[in-house]
């Protein structure tokens, strides 16, 4: 089969969150069993870098608007690990400061970079290569299955192609006003409750829900989850309709980049069987983020994160002040919202001997604090998947988590009798339950044979993709079948 891969971000071009770490890795599992793989994302400036000679596979397709027309060009990104990348080059549209916003705000004009995004793969497709299954991503690949069984129906070159929409964040939908549906030439018939209309918007990521072939989400639980009021944040009746058509397959990780026995941005490996590089890997995470005062026996909690309302900062925000009198040191790395980020930097002002906040993106450090914490919290409001909770396992820093979306699905609460599972977790998104989830830890942390245990637990887990793959390939055949 060949497998058309259409998202907004993928490892190493391009990254601000964990949809560029699936991206980046499943395709080349996919390949790997033998299928023909592409993978096309929008050549932003950060992808630009990597590509100093551009090599150009289509030097113009047209792509209209209502009162003008768009040209785009299709970078030729080769093949890396059997896996073709395809950019779409348009200058004015993605040779920006932001990727999908700047400090100011989202982009008014992500509807036009994202719609014609879908449509110009749709066209390089034709050339380039039709395949079998068109995969999307996330609200901003989404329009790919509306424009291919609305405007693109007819197209007898694409018409026997199959679409799966995986939905990584059903928190972004991609909201836009009504005139969109004009504005990106199609008909205002799909401006309905049943299809793409949204209490009275546009909503990108409604349409590609309603007119894929096929659905999955990035765990067992949030494809659950997502179907009920709380968490299907208002697309849960036509998610329910599509039901049977969703599937949730958990994420896996790539473990040639987050293992701490091969990890080159650490300071020291270890293993399972050797844990002693870890309190070097400690050491040298305080030291970065300027803590070298901190006691050895301070048990460092760490968060590396996009600083969203979905993360739960507000929770830590909530207990730090009730968990200061504990021997602990807390290290905060991430960007976002300017509510959190001030948040937090007041936290770092007013408890200097307790945390230390970094308002930073930086990959290096991100490693250090997953391979240097003793515990890794995790108080998502929800979590579609997570991968920092999976890291954190590998590099035997225990989680602390929300029992919500992967995070439920990947971490075993502790049970000390048996001495089994990898973590501790809390179910209501309460600060006490949290509070208490991250003192069982402390507890258990004091045995230090028995945190042993836990850690050696947690790092034996394997979360690779093989088997997600496998699942991805049955989604795909079932799509290919219903299509012929
Ligand atoms: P989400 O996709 O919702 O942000 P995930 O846990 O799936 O959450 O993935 C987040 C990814 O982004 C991880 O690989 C994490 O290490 C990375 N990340 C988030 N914030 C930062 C940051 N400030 N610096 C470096 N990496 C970050
Ligand atoms: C999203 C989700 C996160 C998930 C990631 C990759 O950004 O918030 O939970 O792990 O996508 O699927």
């Amino acid at each position: 089969m060949h497998i058309v891969f259409a998202a907004s971000e993928c490892v190493p071009f391009i990254k601000t969150g964990g949809l560029a770490d699936v991206v980046g890795s499943l395709p080349k599992e996919v390949a790997k069993s033998g299928h023909q793989v592409t993978v096309y994302i929008p050549f932003f400036r950060q992808v630009q870098s990597h590509f100093p000679e551009k090599k150009i596979a289509i030097s113009s397709i047209t792509i209209p608007f209502e009162d003008y027309n768009r040209f785009v060009a299709v970078v030729d990104g080769g093949k890396i690990d059997g896996v073709q990348y395809y950019f779409i080059d348009c200058p004015e549209l993605f040779d920006r400061e932001g990727v999908y916003s700047t400090a100011a705000g989202d982009y008014l004009d992500n509807w036009e970079r994202f719609g014609l995004f879908c449509r110009s793969v749709l066209e390089a497709s034709k050339e380039l290569g039709v395949p079998d299954v068109f995969h999307v991503h996330d609200w901003q690949a989404a329009m790919l299955p509306v424009y291919l069984r609305t405007i693109y129906y007819f197209d007898p070159a694409l018409r026997n192609a199959g679409t799966v929409l995986t939905i990584h964040n059903a928190g972004y939908q991609g909201w836009f006003p009504p005139e969109t549906t004009k504005k990106l030439l199609l008909p205002w018939e799909i401006f309905t409750m049943d299809k793409l209309e949204f209490y009275n918007t546009f909503n990108f990521l409604k349409g590609g829900v309603v007119y894929s072939d096929m659905l999955t989400t990035v765990s067992h639980t949030y494809a659950k989850e997502i179907q009920t009021p709380e968490y299907g944040n208002g697309l849960e009746s036509t998610l329910q309709k599509r039901g049977s058509d969703l599937r949730g397959i958990l994420n896996g990780v790539d473990y040639s980049k987050w293992d701490p026995e091969s990890d080159g941005k650490i300071a020291a490996h270890y293993t399972p069987a050797d844990l002693s590089g870890k309190a070097e890997c400690k050491k040298d995470l305080l030291h970065a983020f300027g803590a070298s005062h901190v006691n050895e026996d301070a048990v460092v909690l760490g968060m590396v994160s996009r600083l969203a309302t979905q993360k739960g900062f507000d929770l830590t925000a909530q207990i730090i002040e009730r968990l200061v009198h504990e021997n602990i040191f807390l290290i905060v790395l991430g960007t976002g919202e300017p509510y959190y980020e001030n948040l937090f930097r007041s936290l770092d002002e007013r408890f200097p001997e307790k945390i230390s906040v970094r308002i930073a993106y930086d990959e290096t450090l991100a490693h250090k604090v997953l391979a240097g914490s003793d515990i890794y919290l995790m108080p998502s409001r929800y979590e579609p998947c997570g991968l920092n909770q999976i890291y954190s396992l590998r590099y035997g820093t225990v989680p602390v988590v929300r029992a919500t979306g992967g995070l439920e699905d990947t971490v075993e609460e502790w049970n000390p009798e048996a001495q089994t599972g990898t973590g501790f977790k809390f179910a209501n998104y309460y600060a006490d339950d949290y509070l208490k989830a991250v003192q069982r830890a402390l507890g258990v942390f004091r045995d230090k044979e028995t945190w042993q245990t836990l850690m050696r637990n947690g790092m034996a887990v394997d979360y690779s993709w093989t088997k997600p793959a496998v699942e991805y390939v049955a989604v795909y055949e079932e799509v290919a079948r219903r299509r012929s």
